[in-house]
Protein backbone atom coordinates (compact mmCIF):
# COMPACT_ATOMS: atom_id res chain seq x y z
CA UNK A 1 0.00 0.00 0.00
CA UNK A 2 1.37 3.34 -0.79
CA UNK A 3 -0.43 6.34 -0.03
CA UNK A 4 -0.16 10.59 -0.76
CA UNK A 5 -2.27 13.47 -0.83
CA UNK A 6 -2.20 16.21 -3.02
CA UNK A 7 -2.38 19.49 -0.45
CA UNK A 8 -0.15 22.39 -2.04
CA UNK A 9 -1.83 24.99 0.69
CA UNK A 10 -2.24 22.58 3.66
CA UNK A 11 -3.77 25.00 6.07
CA UNK A 12 -6.35 25.95 2.88
CA UNK A 13 -9.69 24.60 2.52
CA UNK A 14 -9.41 21.94 0.02
CA UNK A 15 -5.58 21.64 0.78
CA UNK A 16 -5.45 24.31 -1.45
CA UNK A 17 -6.69 22.09 -3.87
CA UNK A 18 -9.12 22.81 -7.31
CA UNK A 19 -12.79 20.81 -6.66
CA UNK A 20 -12.47 18.22 -9.12
CA UNK A 21 -10.13 14.88 -10.30
CA UNK A 22 -6.60 15.03 -10.10
CA UNK A 23 -4.60 12.72 -11.79
CA UNK A 24 -1.83 11.48 -10.33
CA UNK A 25 1.23 8.89 -11.43
CA UNK A 26 2.74 6.85 -8.93
CA UNK A 27 5.93 4.22 -9.70
CA UNK A 28 7.73 2.03 -7.50
CA UNK A 29 11.28 0.45 -8.38
CA UNK A 30 13.22 -2.37 -7.25
CA UNK A 31 16.19 0.68 -6.84
CA UNK A 32 16.45 3.99 -5.34
CA UNK A 33 17.31 5.58 -8.22
CA UNK A 34 14.22 4.35 -10.30
CA UNK A 35 16.58 2.45 -12.86
CA UNK A 36 14.20 -0.59 -12.99
CA UNK A 37 10.55 0.49 -12.30
CA UNK A 38 8.48 -2.57 -11.57
CA UNK A 39 5.03 -1.19 -10.89
CA UNK A 40 3.42 2.27 -12.52
CA UNK A 41 -0.11 3.52 -12.92
CA UNK A 42 -2.59 6.37 -13.10
CA UNK A 43 -4.73 7.14 -9.87
CA UNK A 44 -7.53 9.67 -9.65
CA UNK A 45 -7.31 12.01 -6.37
CA UNK A 46 -10.48 12.41 -5.95
CA UNK A 47 -11.95 15.65 -4.08
CA UNK A 48 -14.40 13.42 -2.24
CA UNK A 49 -11.03 12.15 -0.13
CA UNK A 50 -9.32 15.18 0.31
CA UNK A 51 -7.26 14.35 -3.00
CA UNK A 52 -5.73 11.29 -1.08
CA UNK A 53 -4.05 8.63 -3.20
CA UNK A 54 -4.00 4.47 -2.11
CA UNK A 55 -2.41 2.75 -4.18
CA UNK A 56 -2.22 -0.95 -3.74
CA UNK A 57 0.55 -2.68 -5.38
CA UNK A 58 0.16 -5.99 -6.32
CA UNK A 59 2.90 -8.08 -8.32
CA UNK A 60 6.12 -7.59 -5.82
CA UNK A 61 8.63 -9.92 -4.28
CA UNK A 62 8.17 -10.75 -1.07
CA UNK A 63 11.11 -10.07 1.53
CA UNK A 64 13.02 -6.85 -0.27
CA UNK A 65 12.91 -3.37 -0.29
CA UNK A 66 11.21 -1.11 -3.27
CA UNK A 67 10.97 2.55 -3.44
CA UNK A 68 8.08 4.37 -4.69
CA UNK A 69 7.36 7.88 -5.77
CA UNK A 70 4.50 10.16 -7.13
CA UNK A 71 4.15 12.52 -9.62
CA UNK A 72 1.46 15.68 -10.80
CA UNK A 73 2.02 18.59 -12.54
CA UNK A 74 5.56 18.78 -12.77
CA UNK A 75 6.02 17.96 -8.88
CA UNK A 76 7.14 15.01 -7.41
CA UNK A 77 6.65 13.52 -4.16
CA UNK A 78 9.59 12.59 -1.23
CA UNK A 79 10.66 8.90 -2.29
CA UNK A 80 9.04 6.35 0.22
CA UNK A 81 11.30 3.07 0.97
CA UNK A 82 8.73 0.06 1.86
CA UNK A 83 9.44 -3.48 2.11
CA UNK A 84 7.22 -6.54 1.55
CA UNK A 85 6.94 -8.77 3.97
CA UNK A 86 8.29 -12.29 3.53
CA UNK A 87 5.64 -15.28 2.10
CA UNK A 88 3.77 -16.16 5.03
CA UNK A 89 5.26 -19.88 5.52
CA UNK A 90 8.77 -18.37 5.02
CA UNK A 91 11.32 -19.38 7.41
CA UNK A 92 12.46 -15.81 9.30
CA UNK A 93 15.83 -16.03 11.07
CA UNK A 94 14.91 -12.35 12.63
CA UNK A 95 13.17 -9.13 12.51
CA UNK A 96 13.55 -5.85 13.71
CA UNK A 97 10.58 -3.36 13.39
CA UNK A 98 9.80 -0.19 15.85
CA UNK A 99 6.82 0.92 17.86
CA UNK A 100 5.55 4.63 18.38
CA UNK A 101 2.67 7.04 18.95
CA UNK A 102 0.89 9.95 20.51
CA UNK A 103 2.14 12.78 18.91
CA UNK A 104 0.81 15.65 20.66
CA UNK A 105 2.00 18.50 18.37
CA UNK A 106 1.65 21.41 21.17
CA UNK A 107 3.61 19.44 23.09
CA UNK A 108 6.78 18.81 21.84
CA UNK A 109 8.84 18.27 18.49
CA UNK A 110 8.85 15.13 16.99
CA UNK A 111 12.39 14.87 16.22
CA UNK A 112 12.30 10.88 17.57
CA UNK A 113 10.71 10.20 14.68
CA UNK A 114 13.59 11.66 12.75
CA UNK A 115 15.66 9.04 14.63
CA UNK A 116 13.03 6.57 13.93
CA UNK A 117 13.65 7.54 10.44
CA UNK A 118 17.41 6.77 10.60
CA UNK A 119 16.96 3.13 11.73
CA UNK A 120 16.87 -0.02 9.89
CA UNK A 121 12.96 -1.70 10.54
CA UNK A 122 11.30 -3.82 8.62
CA UNK A 123 8.32 -2.03 9.58
CA UNK A 124 6.50 0.66 12.39
CA UNK A 125 3.26 -0.25 14.45
CA UNK A 126 1.92 2.93 15.45
CA UNK A 127 -0.84 2.50 18.42
CA UNK A 128 -2.61 5.12 17.93
CA UNK A 129 -2.80 9.35 19.19
CA UNK A 130 -1.56 10.16 15.36
CA UNK A 131 -3.37 14.10 15.73
CA UNK A 132 -4.85 15.30 19.38
CA UNK A 133 -8.46 16.66 18.82
CA UNK A 134 -8.06 19.86 21.29
CA UNK A 135 -8.12 23.37 20.02
CA UNK A 136 -5.11 25.45 20.14
CA UNK A 137 -4.26 27.47 23.00
CA UNK A 138 -1.77 30.41 24.02
CA UNK A 139 -1.60 28.29 27.59
CA UNK A 140 -2.45 24.96 28.45
CA UNK A 141 -3.12 23.53 31.91
CA UNK A 142 0.47 22.25 33.08
CA UNK A 143 1.41 18.75 33.07
CA UNK A 144 0.02 17.29 35.61
CA UNK A 145 2.21 19.52 38.03
CA UNK A 146 -0.69 22.05 37.87
CA UNK A 147 -0.29 26.01 36.50
CA UNK A 148 -0.02 27.03 32.83
CA UNK A 149 2.57 26.06 30.27
CA UNK A 150 3.30 27.72 26.67
CA UNK A 151 2.99 25.02 23.97
CA UNK A 152 6.22 24.15 22.12
CA UNK A 153 3.95 25.11 19.21
CA UNK A 154 0.60 25.49 18.62
CA UNK A 155 -2.81 23.33 16.97
CA UNK A 156 -4.61 25.44 14.31
CA UNK A 157 -8.28 25.83 14.98
CA UNK A 158 -10.63 24.83 17.06
CA UNK A 159 -12.18 21.69 19.00
CA UNK A 160 -12.34 19.53 15.95
CA UNK A 161 -15.71 18.27 15.24
CA UNK A 162 -16.45 18.77 10.89
CA UNK A 163 -14.40 16.71 8.25
CA UNK A 164 -12.80 19.81 7.29
CA UNK A 165 -11.39 20.45 10.92
CA UNK A 166 -10.30 16.94 10.84
CA UNK A 167 -8.98 17.33 7.40
CA UNK A 168 -6.94 20.17 8.61
CA UNK A 169 -5.56 18.80 12.01
CA UNK A 170 -4.10 15.87 9.78
CA UNK A 171 -2.30 18.46 7.26
CA UNK A 172 -0.78 20.34 10.12
CA UNK A 173 0.53 17.42 11.74
CA UNK A 174 1.26 16.02 8.55
CA UNK A 175 3.59 19.20 7.29
CA UNK A 176 5.86 18.02 10.02
CA UNK A 177 9.18 16.65 8.22
CA UNK A 178 10.59 14.62 10.71
CA UNK A 179 7.16 12.99 11.26
CA UNK A 180 7.35 12.61 6.62
CA UNK A 181 10.93 11.29 6.91
CA UNK A 182 9.87 8.44 8.72
CA UNK A 183 6.78 7.79 7.03
CA UNK A 184 9.52 7.85 3.79
CA UNK A 185 11.51 5.64 5.48
CA UNK A 186 9.66 2.83 6.58
CA UNK A 187 6.08 0.95 5.89
CA UNK A 188 3.72 1.79 9.09
CA UNK A 189 1.18 -0.56 10.22
CA UNK A 190 -1.56 2.04 11.34
CA UNK A 191 -3.97 1.38 14.43
CA UNK A 192 -6.00 4.37 15.91
CA UNK A 193 -6.84 5.12 19.83
CA UNK A 194 -9.41 7.56 21.21
CA UNK A 195 -7.68 11.27 19.89
CA UNK A 196 -8.30 10.74 16.59
CA UNK A 197 -12.10 10.98 17.34
CA UNK A 198 -12.35 12.78 20.68
CA UNK A 199 -10.70 11.85 24.60
CA UNK A 200 -11.71 8.57 26.14
CA UNK A 201 -14.23 7.90 23.49
CA UNK A 202 -15.68 4.36 24.13
CA UNK A 203 -18.01 2.85 21.18
CA UNK A 204 -20.74 5.03 20.80
CA UNK A 205 -20.22 6.96 24.31
CA UNK A 206 -18.52 10.24 23.83
CA UNK A 207 -17.49 11.82 27.14
CA UNK A 208 -19.38 15.44 26.57
CA UNK A 209 -22.54 13.53 26.97
CA UNK A 210 -23.61 13.99 23.27
CA UNK A 211 -26.46 11.39 22.04
CA UNK A 212 -24.65 8.14 20.48
CA UNK A 213 -26.93 9.34 16.85
CA UNK A 214 -24.91 12.42 17.58
CA UNK A 215 -21.73 11.56 18.46
CA UNK A 216 -21.91 8.79 15.82
CA UNK A 217 -21.66 11.68 13.04
CA UNK A 218 -18.24 12.92 14.37
CA UNK A 219 -16.82 9.87 14.18
CA UNK A 220 -17.40 9.26 10.70
CA UNK A 221 -16.24 13.03 10.22
CA UNK A 222 -13.07 11.63 12.43
CA UNK A 223 -12.86 7.58 10.67
CA UNK A 224 -13.22 9.27 7.38
CA UNK A 225 -9.99 11.52 7.85
CA UNK A 226 -8.55 9.03 9.38
CA UNK A 227 -9.03 6.49 6.32
CA UNK A 228 -7.82 9.55 3.82
CA UNK A 229 -4.78 10.56 5.67
CA UNK A 230 -3.70 6.67 6.46
CA UNK A 231 -1.69 4.44 4.49
CA UNK A 232 -4.31 1.82 4.89
CA UNK A 233 -6.13 -1.09 2.66
CA UNK A 234 -9.29 -0.58 0.96
CA UNK A 235 -11.43 -2.75 3.42
CA UNK A 236 -10.39 -0.71 5.97
CA UNK A 237 -12.63 2.20 3.99
CA UNK A 238 -15.09 3.95 6.35
CA UNK A 239 -18.55 3.11 6.44
CA UNK A 240 -20.37 5.63 7.95
CA UNK A 241 -19.48 5.78 11.82
CA UNK A 242 -17.24 2.07 11.40
CA UNK A 243 -14.50 1.24 9.78
CA UNK A 244 -12.58 -2.06 9.96
CA UNK A 245 -9.26 -1.63 11.79
CA UNK A 246 -8.50 -5.05 13.52
CA UNK A 247 -6.44 -7.13 11.07
CA UNK A 248 -3.04 -9.86 11.41
CA UNK A 249 -0.24 -9.69 9.59
CA UNK A 250 2.42 -13.04 9.16
CA UNK A 251 6.20 -12.29 9.15
CA UNK A 252 6.66 -15.65 7.86
CA UNK A 253 6.82 -18.64 10.47
CA UNK A 254 8.64 -15.79 13.50
CA UNK A 255 5.86 -13.16 14.42
CA UNK A 256 2.23 -12.97 14.23
CA UNK A 257 0.63 -9.74 14.67
CA UNK A 258 -2.34 -8.63 15.73
CA UNK A 259 -3.42 -5.45 15.27
CA UNK A 260 -6.27 -4.73 17.85
CA UNK A 261 -8.99 -1.94 17.93
CA UNK A 262 -9.79 -0.93 21.25
CA UNK A 263 -12.09 2.01 21.15
CA UNK A 264 -14.66 0.97 17.96
CA UNK A 265 -16.94 -2.37 20.23
CA UNK A 266 -16.09 -1.17 24.18
CA UNK A 267 -18.66 -0.14 26.50
CA UNK A 268 -18.20 2.97 28.73
CA UNK A 269 -15.63 3.34 31.44
CA UNK A 270 -16.90 2.36 34.60
CA UNK A 271 -17.12 4.60 37.47
CA UNK A 272 -17.66 7.77 35.83
CA UNK A 273 -13.85 7.55 34.27
CA UNK A 274 -12.39 9.30 37.17
CA UNK A 275 -8.42 9.06 37.60
CA UNK A 276 -7.92 6.64 40.09
CA UNK A 277 -11.63 5.93 41.36
CA UNK A 278 -12.34 2.13 41.59
CA UNK A 279 -15.78 0.80 41.88
CA UNK A 280 -17.81 -2.73 41.53
CA UNK A 281 -18.55 -1.44 38.09
CA UNK A 282 -14.64 -2.49 36.78
CA UNK A 283 -16.25 -5.81 37.20
CA UNK A 284 -19.50 -5.77 35.38
CA UNK A 285 -20.20 -9.10 33.80
CA UNK A 286 -21.17 -7.08 30.26
CA UNK A 287 -18.10 -4.82 30.11
CA UNK A 288 -16.50 -5.20 26.83
CA UNK A 289 -13.39 -4.38 25.07
CA UNK A 290 -12.65 -5.89 22.26
CA UNK A 291 -16.11 -7.17 21.13
CA UNK A 292 -17.61 -10.47 20.49
CA UNK A 293 -16.83 -10.82 17.17
CA UNK A 294 -12.86 -9.53 17.18
CA UNK A 295 -12.35 -11.64 20.57
CA UNK A 296 -13.47 -14.74 18.35
CA UNK A 297 -11.06 -14.09 15.81
CA UNK A 298 -8.38 -13.15 18.35
CA UNK A 299 -9.32 -16.77 19.51
CA UNK A 300 -8.43 -18.25 16.66
CA UNK A 301 -5.47 -16.43 15.52
CA UNK A 302 -3.89 -17.28 18.97
CA UNK A 303 -4.59 -21.20 18.58
CA UNK A 304 -2.93 -21.07 15.16
CA UNK A 305 0.36 -21.14 16.68
CA UNK A 306 1.87 -20.85 13.10
CA UNK A 307 4.35 -18.17 14.13
CA UNK A 308 6.78 -18.74 16.83
CA UNK A 309 5.63 -15.57 18.65
CA UNK A 310 2.30 -14.47 19.19
CA UNK A 311 1.80 -10.28 19.16
CA UNK A 312 -1.15 -8.28 20.64
CA UNK A 313 -0.36 -4.75 19.02
CA UNK A 314 -2.82 -2.93 20.61
CA UNK A 315 -3.41 0.32 22.67
CA UNK A 316 -4.45 0.70 26.08
CA UNK A 317 -2.29 -1.20 29.41
CA UNK A 318 -2.97 -4.68 29.73
CA UNK A 319 -1.35 -4.88 33.58
CA UNK A 320 -3.71 -3.51 35.85
CA UNK A 321 -1.26 -1.33 38.40
CA UNK A 322 -2.01 -0.20 41.85
CA UNK A 323 -0.66 3.31 40.89
CA UNK A 324 -0.35 5.19 43.82
CA UNK A 325 2.40 7.37 43.86
CA UNK A 326 2.33 8.11 47.55
CA UNK A 327 1.38 5.79 50.65
CA UNK A 328 -1.43 7.78 51.28
CA UNK A 329 -3.03 8.85 48.37
CA UNK A 330 -5.82 6.60 48.41
CA UNK A 331 -7.00 3.28 50.82
CA UNK A 332 -7.65 1.24 47.73
CA UNK A 333 -5.78 0.62 44.45
CA UNK A 334 -5.76 3.11 42.06
CA UNK A 335 -6.57 2.04 38.14
CA UNK A 336 -6.32 3.58 34.87
CA UNK A 337 -10.67 3.01 33.87
CA UNK A 338 -9.71 3.62 30.51
CA UNK A 339 -7.32 0.57 30.47
CA UNK A 340 -8.16 -2.59 30.57
CA UNK A 341 -7.87 -2.85 34.34
CA UNK A 342 -11.23 -1.02 34.16
CA UNK A 343 -12.81 -3.62 31.97
CA UNK A 344 -11.32 -7.17 34.57
CA UNK A 345 -14.06 -9.52 33.09
CA UNK A 346 -13.09 -9.07 29.55
CA UNK A 347 -9.40 -9.00 30.72
CA UNK A 348 -9.38 -11.99 32.61
CA UNK A 349 -11.10 -13.82 29.62
CA UNK A 350 -8.34 -12.62 27.53
CA UNK A 351 -5.75 -13.23 30.12
CA UNK A 352 -6.97 -16.66 30.68
CA UNK A 353 -6.60 -17.74 26.68
CA UNK A 354 -3.12 -17.14 26.85
CA UNK A 355 -2.72 -19.41 29.39
CA UNK A 356 -1.66 -22.39 27.93
CA UNK A 357 0.25 -20.37 25.55
CA UNK A 358 4.16 -19.35 26.07
CA UNK A 359 4.90 -16.84 23.02
CA UNK A 360 2.57 -13.66 23.71
CA UNK A 361 3.97 -10.30 23.81
CA UNK A 362 1.74 -7.65 24.28
CA UNK A 363 2.50 -4.32 23.00
CA UNK A 364 1.08 -1.25 23.90
CA UNK A 365 1.39 2.62 23.63
CA UNK A 366 -1.38 5.32 25.54
CA UNK A 367 0.21 5.43 28.88
CA UNK A 368 2.95 7.72 27.73
CA UNK A 369 5.57 6.23 29.59
CA UNK A 370 7.25 3.57 28.91
CA UNK A 371 6.57 0.16 31.08
CA UNK A 372 7.42 -3.43 31.20
CA UNK A 373 6.43 -6.32 33.14
CA UNK A 374 4.60 -9.31 32.94
CA UNK A 375 0.70 -10.47 32.61
CA UNK A 376 -0.84 -12.31 35.75
CA UNK A 377 -3.91 -14.37 34.97
CA UNK A 378 -6.21 -14.12 38.21
CA UNK A 379 -4.25 -17.05 40.11
CA UNK A 380 -1.11 -14.35 40.03
CA UNK A 381 1.00 -16.85 37.75
CA UNK A 382 2.24 -15.09 34.34
CA UNK A 383 0.70 -15.30 30.87
CA UNK A 384 2.60 -12.77 28.74
CA UNK A 385 4.83 -10.37 28.73
CA UNK A 386 3.70 -6.53 28.04
CA UNK A 387 6.01 -3.45 26.99
CA UNK A 388 4.45 -0.45 26.97
CA UNK A 389 5.76 2.17 24.48
CA UNK A 390 6.60 6.30 26.08
CA UNK A 391 5.08 8.80 23.34
CA UNK A 392 6.73 10.90 20.63
CA UNK A 393 6.10 14.04 22.16
CA UNK A 394 2.78 13.68 24.16
CA UNK A 395 3.63 15.05 27.78
CA UNK A 396 6.75 17.22 27.07
CA UNK A 397 10.26 16.34 28.07
CA UNK A 398 9.60 14.60 30.84
CA UNK A 399 12.55 12.81 32.77
CA UNK A 400 13.80 9.52 34.20
CA UNK A 401 11.72 8.77 36.67
CA UNK A 402 8.15 10.41 37.90
CA UNK A 403 8.16 10.60 41.67
CA UNK A 404 6.29 8.02 43.43
CA UNK A 405 7.46 5.45 40.93
CA UNK A 406 9.37 3.96 42.77
CA UNK A 407 6.20 3.72 45.02
CA UNK A 408 4.65 1.80 41.87
CA UNK A 409 7.58 -0.58 41.39
CA UNK A 410 7.14 -1.91 45.03
CA UNK A 411 3.45 -2.17 44.88
CA UNK A 412 3.37 -3.98 41.94
CA UNK A 413 5.76 -7.21 41.31
CA UNK A 414 5.29 -7.72 38.05
CA UNK A 415 6.42 -4.88 36.91
CA UNK A 416 9.78 -4.59 36.17
CA UNK A 417 10.75 -1.39 34.57
CA UNK A 418 9.52 1.95 34.44
CA UNK A 419 10.44 5.32 32.66
CA UNK A 420 8.98 9.04 31.90
CA UNK A 421 10.88 9.83 28.83
CA UNK A 422 9.77 10.79 25.23
CA UNK A 423 10.61 8.29 22.73
CA UNK A 424 9.71 4.82 20.71
CA UNK A 425 10.61 1.15 21.14
CA UNK A 426 12.49 -0.98 18.60
CA UNK A 427 11.63 -4.67 18.83
CA UNK A 428 14.63 -7.45 17.48
CA UNK A 429 12.99 -10.62 17.55
CA UNK A 430 14.61 -14.28 16.70
CA UNK A 431 13.01 -17.65 17.21
CA UNK A 432 15.06 -17.34 20.85
CA UNK A 433 14.39 -14.42 22.03
CA UNK A 434 12.61 -11.31 21.96
CA UNK A 435 14.32 -8.12 22.82
CA UNK A 436 12.41 -4.65 23.42
CA UNK A 437 14.94 -1.53 23.16
CA UNK A 438 14.19 1.14 25.09
CA UNK A 439 14.65 4.31 23.09
CA UNK A 440 14.37 7.64 24.88
CA UNK A 441 14.95 11.64 24.11
CA UNK A 442 16.94 13.89 26.37
CA UNK A 443 14.28 16.67 25.50
CA UNK A 444 11.43 17.33 22.78
CA UNK A 445 10.51 20.93 23.68
CA UNK A 446 13.68 22.29 21.93
CA UNK A 447 15.20 20.97 18.66
CA UNK A 448 18.34 18.23 18.18
CA UNK A 449 16.90 16.28 21.24
CA UNK A 450 19.61 13.01 21.43
CA UNK A 451 18.44 9.85 21.46
CA UNK A 452 19.67 6.72 23.76
CA UNK A 453 19.22 2.83 24.61
CA UNK A 454 17.97 3.94 28.12
CA UNK A 455 17.20 -0.17 28.67
CA UNK A 456 16.45 -3.27 27.00
CA UNK A 457 14.29 -5.78 27.93
CA UNK A 458 14.94 -9.38 27.12
CA UNK A 459 12.40 -12.29 26.98
CA UNK A 460 13.76 -15.94 26.60
CA UNK A 461 11.88 -18.98 25.13
CA UNK A 462 9.08 -18.94 27.26
CA UNK A 463 7.44 -15.46 28.01
CA UNK A 464 5.89 -16.71 31.33
CA UNK A 465 9.37 -17.35 33.13
CA UNK A 466 11.22 -13.73 31.79
CA UNK A 467 11.84 -11.21 31.07
CA UNK A 468 13.87 -10.51 34.93
CA UNK A 469 14.40 -7.40 36.45
CA UNK A 470 17.86 -7.41 35.40
CA UNK A 471 16.82 -7.55 32.26
CA UNK A 472 16.17 -3.69 32.57
CA UNK A 473 19.54 -2.09 33.65
CA UNK A 474 20.45 0.26 31.34
CA UNK A 475 22.58 -0.38 28.64
CA UNK A 476 25.46 0.81 26.60
CA UNK A 477 24.53 2.58 23.49
CA UNK A 478 25.10 0.71 19.66
CA UNK A 479 24.36 -2.48 19.23
CA UNK A 480 22.97 -2.04 15.61
CA UNK A 481 21.44 -4.72 13.94
CA UNK A 482 22.17 -3.95 9.79
CA UNK A 483 19.33 -5.91 8.88
CA UNK A 484 15.71 -5.89 9.21
CA UNK A 485 15.18 -9.66 8.55
CA UNK A 486 17.45 -12.62 7.80
CA UNK A 487 16.19 -15.43 6.62
CA UNK A 488 17.09 -18.57 7.61
CA UNK A 489 17.26 -20.67 4.39
CA UNK A 490 17.47 -18.11 0.75
CA UNK A 491 13.60 -17.99 -0.12
CA UNK A 492 12.51 -16.90 -3.86
CA UNK A 493 13.27 -13.08 -2.23
CA UNK A 494 16.03 -11.27 -4.07
FE1 LIG B 1 -1.78 9.68 23.83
Amino acid sequence: MIWTRLAPEPLEPHGGMPMGNVPVKWEVASDERFATVVASGEAQARPELAHAVHVEVTGLQPDRPYWYRFEQGGERSLTGRARTLPTAGADVGSLRFGVAGCQHYEDGLFTAFGHLAREELAFVYHYGDYIYEYRGDMLRPGRGQGGLYVPVRRHEGQLIYSLDDYRRRYAQYKSDPDLQRAHAAHPFFMTFDDHEVDNNWAGDIEQEGAPPEVFRLRRAAAFQAWYEHMPVRRRSFPNGAALQAYRSARIGNLVEMNFLDTRQYRSDQPCGDRWGATCPEIRAQTAAMLGAEQEAWLTRNLQSRDARWNVLAQQVMMMSLDRRRTPDEAPHKMVNLDSWAGYEVPRQRLLSRLKGLDNVVVLTGDEHQNWAGLLHDERERPVAAEFVSTSISSGGDGQDQRSGSDLILRNNPQLKFVNDQRGYLTCEVTPDEWRTNFMVMDRVTTPRGALSKRATATVGGDVRTSPSADAYSPLEAGNPVSRCYRSRTKGAAA
